[in-house]
């Protein structure tokens, strides 16, 4: 069964949120706090950010995560180089998936763009087998929207 989010107040929120401060740090800080305590059944939710040659992990909620991911490897890596949203139902089924923590299951990127280009994505991580539904992946892409016009990337 694919849980059900209240997505309304959850994005809600984050304009809210993006609104009082739209300095990335902080935005990303507390929108992967806000997708973690909204969205049942999570083990990991958070941001990769582009950074030189590849991506570099960002802001997240749960376990300690791997720090460096090349672009076009792992979901993340693949999600950013041909910038498209990645949904993966299982990830043992992903070739080259990096397993940052063993208890995840199923995975949902999204690549964030600033002026045209990929500038980071958005990876929710669930110890739950097909866990991400399609109305899941649409409303987290509206959102994803809504980061990209309001977020401030500079330092
Ligand atoms: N599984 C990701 C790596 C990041 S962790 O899930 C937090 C990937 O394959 O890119």
């Amino acid at each position: 069964m694919k849980m059900k989010t209240d997505f309304e107040t959850m994005n809600r929120q984050a304009a809210e949120m993006l609104a009082e401060e739209p300095w990335h740090v902080a935005a990303m800080s507390n929108l992967s706090a806000l997708i973690m305590e909204n969205m049942a059944d999570l083990n990991w939710a958070g941001f990769y950010l582009r950074r030189g040659e590849g991506l570099v992990v960002g802001p997240f909620q749960g376990k300690p995560a791997c720090i460096h991911i090349p672009m076009g490897k792992g979901v993340c890596g693949t999600t950013a180089l041909r910038d498209r949203t990645t949904v993966v139902p299982d990830v043992h089924a992903f070739p080259g998936h990096i397993a940052c923590d063993s208890a995840s299951r199923s995975e949902l990127v999204i690549p964030l763009h600033s002026a045209g280009a990929v500038v980071a994505v958005l990876d929710l991580d669930s110890p739950v087998e097909d866990r991400f539904s399609e109305e899941d992946q649409h409303t987290l892409e509206a959102l994803s929207r809504l980061i990209e016009a309001r977020i401030a990337w500079a330092e």
